[in-house]
């Protein structure tokens, strides 16, 4: 039953049934509907409570219905508004979620009490929609404009304790909620219910409001950068106000359907089940590894306390993993330890100011320079610096001082895990588990499979992120991964569009303009422009070892552009250094400005290169940047390095900061066209033989020479495909 009712004295308490979430589809929505009416009908029922089986409350409308007529059956709202004009009371009992529709029914509800650890939020946002029952404008009338938009806005999840500190929830309990549910309503049974019914409300306003409004919709503009939910949120709530309760609802509507029309939804919630489909797949090593069963990590070892190890032991310590944690000598040690201690520090403060109880605190983590004391560790993250002897090294020594079955993991952005594998005794027990930067913050993690790795392995360390709060992603060994690998042809372009006539801040304001948080230039002055500088001396292809009369234009018979070494050998590292892409207002500085010397200085490159300068396009800078990077997605495919254009999509979306509205970079190609991405590329490839990375992939080719077909087609296409390669 997707509802079940039962009479504790007079009050009826319903329940909704539908695991995992209790989501509210067609069958839900129509079993509540019968409870509710039965229990408003039964004469012996003095009072309602709604409750939510298994934990939760409800975690809202059920997205897999969005696409279907399921969604035209009895409205939410509907029954929201049944509910709130009942002439008997009713308290919503919320535990663990209410979320989407589930906050809306709970608000539309007389009452709410909330057990301490539940969450509410309205994040229809993060799907690409706005809340459609009602929550654009119930919401507004019970906590104000301000505080609506806040939680409506960012999708917030709100925690209990705030809840009732901002007036959602009227009551946070520490026992069984329903109980305490059951006890309000028999106190409320014959009250006035009038101010309760938050429709019949007025949503307290001044006259500012309106600038107030617009002011919040020019920022969320820049915010969310091209994402027309958070807009359409703005406009449902300013529908509420001074506006009566129908006019609201009909705006929410309109929005919706003109939302849904942008395409947008359809990406985001294909990025919303890609996130929890990942390592659901068969991967290319033909075993499955959520069907093993995990070891469990009691506890754990960080090698290395430097930018990634101090993010990592954090992010251990907080899921109540104790860490030892370990450095090369005491002055890095002393170093280290300052930094992870003052960060749960303030972690700590932040959540005690919240009213919550932080899971990590300083006890966790133990600081040593001592290998033996790891001899017990169940799971242990090397950390160091990006160099593979250092790296065997390590896993020599704890090869010798760890117990035969523990995990060790190494952190790097792209060696080769089979290599460091190579020297322990127990290769099936080595992964990658590559985390991004910040490492406590960033919820994306590459789980690099290697030759050896048992499935075992990979359940572990899949788990242990997802107990992180990560979104783990299984992925082929492989230099560079995936995520760093795509990069690799999207900064390559990048540089040829300044060769050819953009300046950085062109390039960047295009692909800024398309969504992603931060476009190439102002990324690669974060990260320090000699980072890439270093790797490519490494490879011969800067500086004194160019062979002498090799072309401006080629290293090793491929289009090369010099213009980055150039910059770094005038000490343009970027951010660090005050200048490198953009100037700053100092070293460390984070307020990028274009810099008319690199205006200048491109200038004269391109006239001793005699390279005549094109207009900047944005619609060009796209195809180039963007198409690059998905034929780079293609090959990861091709060669099995991920499972599925899905894992990409995730990967793009979580740790490159890819507009999610837009999918992710398979989906966007998907929604292109493969056949449009596969003639571009063709196009630059026949103009441009000596740029190997814009030569279509053969997958891209397959893919439309059958017609492109939607993107849930691509993987089954891809393993018939890859079968004739
Ligand atoms: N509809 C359909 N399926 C849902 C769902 C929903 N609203 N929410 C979660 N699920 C599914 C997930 O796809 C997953 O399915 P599988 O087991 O098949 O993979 C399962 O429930 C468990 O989800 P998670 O793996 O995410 O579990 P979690 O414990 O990590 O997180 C959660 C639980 C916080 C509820 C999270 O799933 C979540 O944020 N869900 C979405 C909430 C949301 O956006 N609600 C708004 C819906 S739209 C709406 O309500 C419109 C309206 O105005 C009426
Ligand atoms: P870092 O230079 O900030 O820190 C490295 C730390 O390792 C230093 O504190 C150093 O003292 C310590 N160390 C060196 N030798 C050691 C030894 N023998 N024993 C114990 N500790 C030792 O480097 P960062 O940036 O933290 O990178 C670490 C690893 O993470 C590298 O493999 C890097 O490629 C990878 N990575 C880095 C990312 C970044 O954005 N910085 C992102 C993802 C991965």
């Amino acid at each position: 039953m997707a509802a079940t009712r039962r009479l504790s004295h007079t009050v009826a308490v319903i329940t909704i049934n539908h695991p995992p979430v209790n989501a509210l589809s067609s069958s839900v929505r129509h079993a509540i509907v019968k409870e509710f009416g039965e229990a408003t009908k039964d004469p012996s029922v003095k009072a309602i409570v709604l409750a939510g089986a298994n934990g939760k409350f409800s975690a809202g409308a059920d997205i897999r219905e969005f696409a279907t007529s399921a969604l035209k059956t009895v409205s939410l709202e509907d029954i929201n508004a049944t509910i709130e004009a009942s002439r008997k009371p009713v308290v919503a009992a919320i535990e663990g979620v209410a979320l989407g529709g589930g906050l809306e029914l709970a608000l539309a509800c007389h009452f709410r009490v909330a057990s301490a650890q539940s969450r509410v939020g309205l994040p229809e946002v993060l799907i690409g929609i706005l809340p459609a029952a009602g929550g654009t404008q119930r919401l507004p009338r019970l906590i104000g404009v301000p505080a609506a938009l806040d939680v409506i806005v960012r999708g917030r999840h709100v925690p209990a304790t705030e809840a009732l500190q901002i007036g959602i929830v009227d009551e946070v309990v520490q026992g069984n909620v329903v109980n305490a549910a059951i006890q309000l309503a028999r106190t409320v049974i014959g009250t006035d219910l009038g101010k309760r019914r938050l429709s019949t409300n007025f949503v307290p306003s001044n006259p500012n409001m309106e600038s107030f409004l617009d002011t919040t919709a020019e920022k969320a503009k820049k915010q969310f950068r091209g994402a027309q939910a958070p807009l359409a949120c703005i406009e449902a709530v300013r529908a509420s106000v001074q506006k009566p309760y129908q006019h609201g609802i009909e705006k929410e509507k309109q929005l919706f359907l003109s939302l849904w029309a942008t395409g947008q939804p359809q990406a985001q919630q294909y990025a919303f089940f890609s996130e929890r489909n990942v390592g659901k797949w068969t991967h290319p090593s033909g075993g499955r590894w959520d069907t093993i069963a995990p070891k469990p990590v009691r506890t754990a070892a960080v090698i290395g306390l430097g930018t990634m190890g101090r993010g990592i032991a954090i992010s251990l310590a907080r899921a109540n993993i104790p860490v030892i944690a370990l450095e090369q000598d005491a002055s890095q040690l002393e170093f280290g330890k300052k930094a992870v201690n003052a960060l749960l520090e303030r972690e700590a403060e932040k959540l005690i100011k919240q009213g919550l109880t932080p899971a990590a605190s300083l006890a966790s983590v133990r600081f040593t320079l001592d290998f033996t004391e790891l001899c017990d560790v169940d799971f242990v993250i090397e950390a160091v610096y990006e160099n593979m002897e250092l790296k065997k090294e390590i896993f020599r020594k704890l090869a010798s001082v760890c117990k035969p079955d523990a995990f060790l993991c190494t952190n790097t952005s792209g060696l080769d895990i089979d290599e460091i594998a190579s020297v322990t005794k127990h290769p099936h027990l080595v992964i990658g588990t590559h985390f991004f930067s910040p490492a406590n913050i960033m919820r994306l993690l590459e789980v690099v499979r290697g030759h050896h790795t048992s499935l075992m392995t990979i359940a572990t360390a899949m788990t242990l992120g997802k107990t992180l709060g990560k979104v783990a992603v299984l992925v082929g060994n492989c230099p560079l991964f995936v995520g760093n690998r795509l990069l690799g042809p999207y900064l390559e372009q990048a540089n040829y569009l300044l060769e050819e006539g953009c300046n950085p801040e062109d390039v960047d304001r295009a692909l800024e303009d398309f969504g992603f948080a931060m476009g190439p230039f102002r990324m690669m002055d974060l990260a320090g422009l000699d980072v890439g500088w270093r790797s490519r001396m490494e490879k011969g292809l800067t500086g004194n070892k160019v062979p002498e009369g090799t072309p401006a234009r080629q290293r090793h018979g491929n289009r090369y552009s010099p213009v980055a070494d150039m910059l770094c050998e005038l000490g343009r590292f970027g951010q660090k250094a005050g200048k490198g892409w953009y100037q700053y207002e100092k070293p460390g500085g984070r307020f990028a400005q274009p810099d008319p010397w690199v205006k200048d200085f491109l200038q004269k490159y391109r006239d001793t290169h005699q390279i005549k300068p094109r207009p900047s396009n944005p619609e060009l800078i796209l195809e180039r940047c963007l198409y690059a990077l998905i034929n780079e997605g293609f090959r990861v495919l091709e060669d099995g390095i991920a499972s599925g254009p899905e894992d990409i999509d995730v990967i793009y979306n979580n740790g490159y900061g890819w507009p999610k509205h837009r999918g992710g970079p398979m989906y966007y190609a998907s929604t292109v066209g493969v056949a449009k991405v596969l003639d571009v590329l063709d196009q630059y490839h026949k103009e441009n033989p000596d740029v190997p990375s814009m030569k279509p992939a053969f997958l891209l080719k397959k893919l439309a020479a059958v017609g492109g077909p939607p993107i849930k087609e691509w993987r089954t296409q891809v393993g018939k495909l890859t079968n004739k390669l």
